[in-house]
C-alpha cells in the first residue's frame, strides 16, 4: 500500500496578533478563557452543550436529553419545543432592539430599505398566515427562488413560523435545475420573483420558474414579488403576487412550537455524480450551532452593522445572513448585485455609505477584487471596518496580504472560516480577539469540533503531514441526512474507515503545523500527485498567485506515460500583464523557489476566466478534462459561465 499522506510544501509562517485594544472589547479576549471553555466543550460535550442551549434559545418546552448518537445519526435537545422564528424575531420584541435594523438593503440600481426587527416580525407574521390560508403546514416543503432582497429573508423565517421546510434555490440556477430540486423534495409552493437586479440587467426569475414548474407535480402554488417591473405571465389559479396576497393579511401570528428535531431545511449541494444532495438541517440544534459561533467568531456588538456578500441560496446566507444574526439581534447589511456594477468599487462605496463594520467575504471575490486594481478601493475611507472575514475556499496568503493591508488597513482581524453547507456552522476559525492568525491558515477549532489529520487507517498523521480532514465527534448543527437517500448519507460521510462508524469525512485534505493551526490544502479528490509526492492543490495555486502578475491560479494533474502525472496549471493573469514565453519561464521558477522544483510546472496555460461554481469554487475537475485533452463530460449546470470552458477548450 503506497503512502498516502500528503507531503506538504507551505512556508508560510507570518503571523497576526489581535492588537490590544481589539481584545479589549472582544466577546472572548484571552487565550485562557478559549482554551477552558474549548476543553470543556470536547470533553463534557453534552454538558458545555446543555449550558449553552439554556442560554443562547428560547425554548417552549425544555427538553429531556442534550444528545442520541448512534452513528451515523444524532439527535440534539430530545423531546424540547422552540420555534425558529421566535428565536429570531420575538425574542427581540419588548427589547431595546425593537427598533434597531435587523435588515439594511441596497438594490443593485441602488434602491435602499432598512426593515426594524418590530417590522421584520410584522412582515414574516403576516406571510404566515399566508401559507397558513394556502394550506402550508407543519412539515411541507417550500421552494425559495428569489433575488437577494428582504422578502427572500421574510420568507424563509416566516417558513420556519409555521414549521415548513424551506429550500432555497440560488437565483442563478437554470429551470430545469430548479425542477430536479423541487420534485426531490416534492414542495408544494414556490416564492418567487418577476426579476432580479444582476450587472444592469433583469434576471427572468419567474419565467425560469414556468418553465420548471411545468414538470412538477407537486406544486400547487407559486407566490410573485414584483421587483422589476418585467413583464411576466401569471396563471390564473396558481400564480398570486405577494402584495395581492399580502393586503388583509393580520399583523400577528401565534407560533407553534416544534420539536428540536423538526426539519428546518433541505440545502441542495452539488455531489460529484452530478445529482445535487438534498442536506438537511434541523431546528435547535442547528440554530444553536449557528448563534453561538456568528457570536463568537464575529465577535458581534449591538453597534454592529455586519455584511455578507454570500447569497441567500448558499448555507453561508443560511446560517449568517438569516439564522446565526437575527437570533442575535444583529443589523445585516444585504446587496442585491454584482460587485462590479456599476464600478468595481461598488462594495467599498457601499461600506462607506452605510458605515458596515464587518466583511465576510469569499477568496474569489478577493482575487478579482485585486485583480481589478488597488486604486478602486483607495478612494474610499473604509475606516468604519472593524473586522473581515472571508470563506468558501483556501484563501491564498497573497490574497489574505491584499485583505489584510488594503480593505483592513492592517488594523482588523481576519477570521478564515473553515465550514461546509454538511456542517451548518463555522468549525475551523479564528477568534478575533484571541488568535494569532497566520496567511491562509483557518487556525483552530470552533467549541465542540474535534478535527483531526489522519491516514488511510484513520490514524492521525504526524504535525505538518497532510491527510484527509475528519470530525470524531458530533456537534449540535450537523447534517442529519441527505434528503430521501439516508444510505447516500451514509456513504458519503461516515464511510470512509471501516471499523469506524462515527468518523464525519469531509472530503478535504488538511495539515496542522506545529502550532496545532489547520491548514486545509485541497479538496482529497483533487490532490496532485508529482514525482511521487502527493501535494494539495492550494499550496501549488498560492505560490502562483503571489507573483505579482498573477491573479488566480488552478493546479491539476494529468494523465503522463513517464511520471504518472504531470503538473498542468492554469494561470489568470491581473489587469495589464501580458502572457508570454518568457512569463511562463518566470512562473515556473517561481515557483520553484517558492515552494521547490518537485513542484514546477510542467504545463502553463494562461486563461481569461477560470471554471467556477456558482458559489465562485474552482471546477478542478473540468480543468483535469480539460488538461488531458478529453471532452467535459458529468455534469455542468453547476457551471457559472460555460464560455469559459468553450474558450480554454478552443485555445487546446
Ligand atoms: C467546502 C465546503 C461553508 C460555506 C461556504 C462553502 C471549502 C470552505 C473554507 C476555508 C478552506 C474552505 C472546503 C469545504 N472551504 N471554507 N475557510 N478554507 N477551504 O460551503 O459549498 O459546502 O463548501 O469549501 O473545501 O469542504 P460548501
Amino acid at each position: 500500500m503506497p503512502d498516502q499522506t500528503i507531503t506538504s510544501v507551505s512556508r508560510e509562517h507570518r503571523k497576526f496578533r489581535p492588537s490590544a485594544e481589539f481584545k479589549a472589547q472582544a466577546n472572548l479576549g484571552s487565550e485562557a478563557a478559549y482554551k477552558r471553555l474549548y476543553a470543556e466543550s470536547v470533553n463534557s460535550p453534552e454538558k458545555f452543550w446543555d449550558r449553552q442551549a439554556k442560554e443562547q434559545l428560547v425554548w417552549r418546552k425544555p427538553y429531556k436529553k442534550v444528545l442520541k448518537w448512534k452513528p451515523p445519526h444524532a439527535e440534539w435537545f430530545l423531546g424540547g419545543k422552540l420555534n425558529v422564528a421566535e428565536n429570531c424575531l420575538d425574542r427581540h420584541l419588548g427589547t431595546a432592539r425593537e427598533n434597531k435594523a435587523a435588515l439594511i438593503f441596497e438594490g443593485e440600481p441602488g434602491d435602499v430599505r432598512t426593515i426594524t426587527y418590530k417590522q421584520l416580525h410584522l412582515h414574516v407574521c403576516r406571510l404566515a398566515h399566508i401559507f397558513e390560508n394556502m394550506g402550508i403546514t407543519a412539515g411541507d416543503r417550500v421552494a425559495i427562488y428569489l433575488p437577494m432582497i428582504p422578502e427572500a429573508v421574510i420568507a424563509m423565517l416566516a417558513c420556519a413560523r409555521v414549521g415548513a421546510v424551506h429550500t432555497v434555490i440560488f437565483g442563478g440556477f437554470s429551470a430545469e435545475s430548479i425542477k430536479d430540486r423541487i420534485n426531490d423534495c416534492k414542495a408544494k409552493l414556490v416564492i418567487t420573483a418577476d426579476g432580479g437586479w444582476r450587472r444592469g440587467k433583469v434576471i427572468e426569475l419567474k419565467a425560469n420558474v414556468d418553465k420548471a414548474v411545468e414538470n412538477t407535480p407537486t406544486v400547487q402554488t407559486v407566490i410573485v414579488v414584483k421587483r422589476c417591473g418585467n413583464a411576466v405571465t401569471m396563471r390564473e389559479g396558481r400564480d398570486v403576487w405577494w402584495k395581492d396576497a399580502w393586503d388583509g393579511a393580520p399583523n400577528s401570528h401565534k407560533a407553534k412550537a416544534f420539536d428540536s428535531e423538526h426539519p428546518l431545511f433541505i440545502l441542495y449541494t452539488s455531489g460529484s455524480t452530478g445529482k445535487p444532495k438534498g442536506v438537511l438541517h434541523t431546528s435547535a440544534g442547528y440554530l444553536l450551532g449557528a448563534k453561538l459561533s456568528a457570536h463568537y467568531v464575529f465577535d458581534l456588538k449591538e453597534t454592529d452593522r455586519y455584511f455578507c456578500s454570500a447569497d441567500i441560496g448558499w448555507i453561508t446566507g443560511h446560517s449568517y445572513v438569516v439564522y446565526g444574526m437575527l437570533s442575535n439581534g444583529a443589523t445585516v447589511f444585504i446587496y442585491e448585485g454584482a460587485p462590479n456594477q456599476p464600478e468595481p468599487d461598488r462594495f467599498w462605496q457601499m461600506i462607506d455609505r452605510h458605515s458596515l463594520t464587518i466583511l465576510y467575504t469569499a477568496p474569489t471575490a478577493i482575487r478579482a477584487f485585486m485583480r481589478w486594481g488597488d486604486n478602486y478601493v483607495l478612494r474610499h475611507r473604509l475606516d468604519s471596518l472593524r473586522l473581515l472575514g472571508s470563506v468558501g475556499e483556501p484563501i491564498n496568503p497573497e490574497a489574505w496580504m491584499w485583505y489584510h493591508t488594503l480593505i483592513g488597513k492592517k488594523r482588523c482581524p481576519i477570521v478564515d472560516t473553515w465550514w461546509q453547507t454538511e456542517t451548518g456552522s463555522i468549525m475551523i476559525s479564528p477568534l478575533p480577539g484571541v488568535t494569532a492568525t497566520t496567511p491562509g491558515s483557518g487556525t483552530r477549532p470552533f467549541f465542540g469540533v474535534v478535527p483531526k489529520v489522519v491516514d488511510d487507517k484513520c490514524v492521525e498523521v504526524p504535525r505538518n503531514s497532510g491527510g484527509k480532514l475528519v470530525i470524531t465527534q458530533p456537534w449540535p448543527s450537523m447534517l442529519r441526512t441527505l434528503w430521501g437517500d439516508d444510505d447516500r448519507y451514509q456513504r458519503q460521510y461516515f464511510s470512509e474507515f471501516p471499523g469506524r462508524p462515527e468518523v464525519y469525512f469531509t472530503g478535504d485534505g488538511a495539515r496542522q503545523d506545529k502550532d496545532g493551526y489547520f491548514w486545509i490544502v485541497g479538496r482529497i479528490d483533487d490532490v496532485l500527485n508529482v514525482s511521487g509526492h502527493r501535494i494539495g492543490t492550494a499550496e501549488v495555486e498560492s505560490a502562483l498567485v503571489s507573483h505579482p502578475s498573477v491573479a488566480e491560479a488552478a493546479a491539476v494533474g494529468r494523465p503522463d506515460e513517464l511520471k504518472g502525472q504531470s503538473l498542468c496549471v492554469f494561470v489568470t493573469l491581473k489587469a495589464g500583464q501580458i502572457a508570454s514565453e518568457q512569463l511562463k519561464e518566470q512562473l515556473r521558477n517561481h515557483v520553484g523557489k517558492e515552494i521547490g522544483s518537485l513542484a514546477k510546472p510542467d504545463t502553463i496555460r494562461f486563461a481569461a476566466g477560470l471554471p467556477k461554481t456558482r458559489s465562485g469554487k474552482i471546477m478542478r475537475r473540468i480543468l483535469k478534462e480539460i488538461a488531458s485533452g478529453g471532452e467535459v463530460k458529468g455534469d455542468t449546470t453547476t457551471l457559472e459561465d460555460f464560455s469559459v470552458v468553450a474558450a480554454l477548450q478552443a485555445e487546446d
